[in-house]
């Protein structure tokens, strides 16, 4: 009897153990690695750029979530170009939530950039204007 109630709380703790790993999995992995913003500054009205980024990482949002098992994915409203690519071990949730820190850190900390990256432990994500149209 009292070798099968340790054997109880062995599988306990082991589930405990295992409930810890999974939270661990699903872990957007937000840890800020390395931030870098464009030297430039943005040279289009400014409402006019937010409203771009926002339909760019929009886009990106939707193309992830018509297909759950992409890693990756690209948009570019009117030459406002976005990037984002999540480690593969990422699920789905973790990816999206990945990118919503990234781009909104990229708004942060490159407010008056037209550019930047942000690469987090989960995830990276690029933000350009074409250079092109830099002169508009
Ligand atoms: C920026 O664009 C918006 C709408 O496109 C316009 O209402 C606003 O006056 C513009 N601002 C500047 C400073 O040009
Ligand atoms: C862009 O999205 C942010 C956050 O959702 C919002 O606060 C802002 O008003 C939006 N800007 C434009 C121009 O759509
Ligand atoms: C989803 O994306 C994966 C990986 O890119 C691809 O292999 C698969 O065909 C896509 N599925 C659909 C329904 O588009
Ligand atoms: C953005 O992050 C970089 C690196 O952490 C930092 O050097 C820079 O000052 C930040 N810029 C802004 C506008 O927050």
């Amino acid at each position: 009897m009292r070798s099968c109630i340790s054997l109880i709380t062995i599988l306990l703790l082991c589930g405990i153990l295992l409930m810890n790993t999974a939270d661990v999995l699903s872990d957007p992995q937000t840890k800020l690695l390395k931030q870098v913003c464009s030297q430039f500054k943005i040279g289009v009205n400014m409402s006019d750029f937010l409203s771009n980024f926002n339909k760019t990482f929009l886009d990106i949002r939707e193309q992830m979530s018509n297909n759950r098992s992409i890693h990756f994915a690209t948009a570019e409203h009117t030459n406002l170009y976005g990037m984002v690519q999540c480690r593969n071990y990422l699920s789905h949730g973790d990816c999206v939530a990945c990118l919503d820190a990234a781009s909104s850190q990229v708004r942060k900390n490159c407010s008056t950039a037209n550019g930047g990256q942000v690469i987090y432990e989960g995830c990276f994500l690029r933000l350009a204007i074409d250079f092109c149209d830099k002169d508009n």
